[in-house]
């Protein structure tokens, strides 16, 4: 079962996932961190650049990229990777992967299968991802796997749904600039990370994270596939929480647990 850290605010969150990723970067400098991007990270990226670490020989991979944006678009998720990590961490960017990095705006059909699948490569030749930061969106996606994509899915393109391009238009002018398409790791790819760190914040991710936490495995609740994994730990604020049935039973466990 995973771990599932119930806190008051998101800065507490970060305080806890930025600790896991300074064990693990104290074990082992030249890690594997696979990254997600949107709002809710940001708050553990924070916490992590005030720890001064050296992390010059960290390694990361993204969790996805949007297609069809120009290449250096300050929305494109390399673009926001590099604001938010790269720089503030310290990080060498020649040591930052984006999926489909490099491809032009009009890359074609073939063209994003091949970048998955060589994303793919790039992973598994690095020894895989040590830990893995994920954010969920209100459709339930982790990566931008929507519902309905397969437990073992691999690196690809996606069609993104509606509410999702919704939910990031934010980020854009208007809904009509937030791109249809993505390429995500699969979920059979997140699965393979050797831990996953699940952060959700607010009410409006409630339902979301009570179907990947509690409701069954299924690809139509595709975080759900993170039970199936040996070693998460879920870390969401009280708002985040409120769906939960075990809520009492986890704030008892992490209280109470074993150090
Ligand atoms: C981003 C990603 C997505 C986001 C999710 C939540 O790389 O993979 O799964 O984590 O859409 O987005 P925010 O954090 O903006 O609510």
């Amino acid at each position: 079962m995973a771990e599932v850290v119930i806190v008051e605010s998101a800065d507490a969150a970060g305080d806890i996932a930025a600790s896991l990723i300074e064990k693990l970067v104290t074990r082992r400098a030249d890690a594997v961190l696979g990254v997600a991007t949107g709002s809710t990270p940001l708050s553990t990226y924070r916490a992590l650049a005030a720890k001064r670490l050296d992390l010059r020989r960290v390694r990361a991979f993204a969790l996805d990229e949007y297609v069809g944006l120009e290449p250096g678009h300050p929305e494109s998720y390399h673009a926001v990777i590099d604001r938010e990590m790269t720089v503030p961490l310290g990080l060498d960017p020649s040591l930052v992967r984006v999926p489909g990095d490099g491809l032009t705006r009009r890359a074609d059909a073939a063209a994003l299968d091949r970048a998955g699948e060589e994303y793919e490569r790039a992973i598994a030749a690095a020894g895989g991802i040590d830990l893995q930061i994920l954010g969920i969106g209100a459709t339930g996606h982790i990566g931008f796997n929507e519902p309905g994509s397969s437990l073992a899915s691999r690196t690809r393109v996606k069609t993104l749904m509606r509410q999702t391009r919704l939910d990031n238009a934010r980020f854009f002018a208007s809904i009509d600039d937030v791109p249809r398409h993505c390429i995500t790791q699969g979920l059979g790819t997140i699965l393979e990370a050797r831990q996953l760190v699940l952060l959700a914040f607010g009410e409006h991710k409630a339902e979301a994270v009570a179907a990947a936490l509690e409701g069954p495995v299924s690809a139509s609740a595709p975080g759900s596939v993170v039970q199936l994994h040996p070693r998460v730990t879920a870390i969401v604020d009280e708002a985040a929480a409120s769906r939960l049935r075990f809520a009492a039973y986890y704030r008892d466990a992490w209280e109470n647990a074993l150090r």
